[in-house]
C-alpha cells in the first residue's frame, strides 16, 4: 500500500493536467449539437484508461456510448468483483454570461479547479481512475477486480444504460458498485450517502389562442395562458410548503428517530446554508429541517418557465401559449409513476376550460435506500476515516442517481456512494469547481477502499 500511497502523492500535478483534459470535452448530453463532444470525450476516455493498464472499449447504445474499463484478470479470479459507476457527460452550461472563466477551459483556482463536470462527475470519478493507476503502476496487486462502467446519459435519465445492464448481466455481475457522483459536507466531513431521491420529470403547456396576439385589441376577452399557468402551479403548493396534490405524500416511509438524529448531525446549519444559496430566507416544508427537507422530502419543483416575449424593451401581446418544465423528487416507498399518475389527473382537474393542456412525460425514477451498517458499508467508512483522516458521517442526499435502482433490480448489487463534492462546488450551477483536496484524498480513499473491501 505505501508504494500506491507514494505514486498518489507523487503524480498529483499530473493528474491535475489530465483531468483538465478530460474537462475540455464539451459533453452535454442534453444537447444534441454537442453529440460530437460526447462520442470524442468516450475516446478519450477510453484512450486513457488503456495508458493506465485498464482494457478498455466504447461500448455504442442507442444514445451516448458507454466506456467500459477493467483491470486486468484472470478468467479464474477468485476476487471480489466491483463495478465502479461514473458518468462523463455533464449538465448544460447555460447562462453562459455568469461564468467567471469559460466553462470548457479549465483553470485552478485557490484549492479548485473550475469547469462544467468537474465535481459533477468527471473529477470524483477520475480519482477512482488515479487510484487504480496507482495500483497497476506499481505493480502493487489488486485485491479485487474492478470493472469501470462511465455512462453518457446519467444527466438526461440514463435511459440506455437499463438496457445495457440487461444485455450484459454476467459480465457486469459485481459484490456491489461504488460511486462517487454524490456530496459530503466539507472537506472535514467525510460522508456516507445511504439515500438519495427519486424523480419524475414533465412538461406542462397550456394552449391559448392560436397565435400571439395584440394584447391592446385582444387582451381582456380572452385567457391569457401565462396567467393561467401561474394559477395553476401557484395552487400546487401552500403555505406551510406542502404540495396540494391529493395522494402526494400518501406512500411515505417516516423518518426514523435515528434518521431524525443523523440528519441534525449534519454540519452545514441553516444560517450557513443561506448564505451558501444567496436566498433571502430559507422556505420549505413545516415540521422538517433544511437537512430532512432538502433529502428526505418530496417536492414539486419548476425548473423552468417559458411564455411570451422574452426579448429587449416591451412587446404587448397575449402569448398564444405557457410552458413550465416541473421535476418532482421522490421519497423511498413513492413510485414514480403512481405519482405522475396523480400529478397529471390533478392538474387536469384544476386546469381552467380557457386553455388547452398537455403534458409531456419526462424520464423517472425512484428514489434510493440502502443499509448503511452492512460490512460493505463498513468498509466504506474505514476508507473514508484512512483518507480523510476524520470520522465519516451518514446522510441522505436529495439529487438522484437513476440507475442505481437498476444496479439492484437487474444485477443484485447494492451501491456504495462515496461522494466528493462539496455544497459549494455549484454542480448544475454557473462556475462549477472542484476542491483539489477532495480529488487527492478521494483518491486515498478509494485505494484504501480496495482493500477494505476485499478484507
Ligand atoms: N451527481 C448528481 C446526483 C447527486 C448530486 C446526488 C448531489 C446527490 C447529491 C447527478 O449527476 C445528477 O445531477 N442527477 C440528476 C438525475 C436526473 C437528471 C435524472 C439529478 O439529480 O437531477
Ligand atoms: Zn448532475
Amino acid at each position: 500500500m505505501q508504494a500506491v500511497i507514494d505514486y498518489l502523492k507523487a503524480n498529483q500535478e499530473r493528474f491535475v493536467t489530465e483531468l483538465k483534459e478530460y474537462l475540455r470535452f464539451a459533453s452535454v448530453s442534453a444537447q444534441s449539437q454537442h453529440k460530437p463532444d460526447l462520442a470524442a470525450c468516450a475516446d478519450w476516455l477510453v484512450h486513457h484508461c488503456r495508458q493506465i493498464g485498464l482494457t478498455a472499449e466504447v461500448r455504442p447504445t442507442a444514445g451516448h456510448p458507454i466506456v467500459v474499463a477493467k483491470t486486468p484478470r484472470d478468467p479464474k479470479s477468485k476476487k471480489p468483483h466491483f463495478m465502479v459507476y461514473g458518468h462523463y457527460d455533464v449538465q448544460p452550461v447555460e447562462p453562459l454570461a455568469l461564468w467567471e472563466t469559460p466553462p470548457f477551459d479549465p483553470v485552478i483556482k485557490g484549492d479548485s479547479i473550475y469547469a462544467r463536470g468537474s465535481t459533477d462527475n468527471k473529477g470524483q470519478n477520475f480519482a477512482h481512475l488515479k487510484a487504480v493507476e496507482a495500483y497497476l503502476k506499481t505493480g502493487t496487486p489488486l485485491p479485487c477486480d474492478l470493472t469501470f462502467v462511465i455512462e453518457g446519459e446519467e444527466e438526461v435519465g440514463s435511459a440506455n444504460l437499463d438496457k445495457f445492464l440487461k444485455a450484459n448481466k454476467p459480465e457486469l455481475k459485481c459484490a456491489a458498485v461504488v460511486i462517487s457522483d454524490t456530496g459530503m459536507p466539507s472537506p472535514k466531513h467525510p460522508a456516507l450517502t445511504y439515500a438519495l431521491r427519486g424523480i419524475i420529470a414533465f412538461e406542462i403547456k397550456l394552449h391559448g389562442p392560436a397565435r400571439d396576439l395584440h394584447s391592446g385589441v385582444f387582451g381582456g376577452a380572452i385567457e391569457n395562458p401565462a396567467m393561467a399557468l401561474s394559477q395553476l402551479l401557484a395552487q400546487l403548493r401552500d403555505k406551510n410548503g406542502r404540495v396540494t396534490i391529493p395522494g402526494f405524500y400518501d406512500d411515505i416511509v417516516p423518518l426514523s428517530k435515528f434518521e431524525r438524529q443523523q440528519a441534525a448531525l449534519y454540519p452545514l446549519k441553516d444560517a450557513a446554508l443561506k448564505k451558501l444559496l444567496g436566498s433571502p430566507q430559507l422556505f420549505g416544508e413545516r415540521g422538517f429541517t433544511a437537512t430532512e427537507q432538502r433529502s428526505a422530502r418530496p417536492t414539486f419543483e419548476i425548473n423552468g418557465l417559458t411564455s411570451g416575449y422574452q426579448g429587449e424593451g416591451s412587446k404587448t401581446i397575449v402569448p398564444s401559449w405557457a410552458s413550465a418544465k416541473i421535476t418532482c423528487r421522490l421519497v423511498p416507498n413513492q413510485k414514480p409513476e403512481h405519482v405522475r399518475k396523480i400529478v397529471c389527473a390533478h392538474l387536469k382537474k384544476i386546469c381552467p376550460p380557457t386553455v388547452r393542456l398537455e403534458i409531456a412525460a419526462g424520464h423517472g425514477a425512484e428514489a434510493y435506500l440502502v443499509s448503511p451498517t452492512s460490512p460493505h458499508a463498513q468498509a466504506a467508512l474505514r476508507a473514508l476515516q484512512s483518507a480523510f483522516g476524520c470520522p465519516p458521517i451518514l446522510m441522505r442526499e436529495g439529487g438522484s442517481i437513476p440507475i442505481v435502482n437498476q444496479f439492484k433490480k437487474i444485477l443484485g448489487a447494492d451501491s456504495l456512494l462515496l461522494g466528493l463534492g462539496l455544497p459549494d462546488d455549484n454542480a448544475h450551477s454557473p462556475n462549477e469547481k472542484f476542491n483539489l483536496k477532495c480529488f487527492s484524498k478521494g483518491q486515498l480513499m478509494s485505494a484504501h477502499l480496495w482493500q477494505e473491501l476485499a478484507g
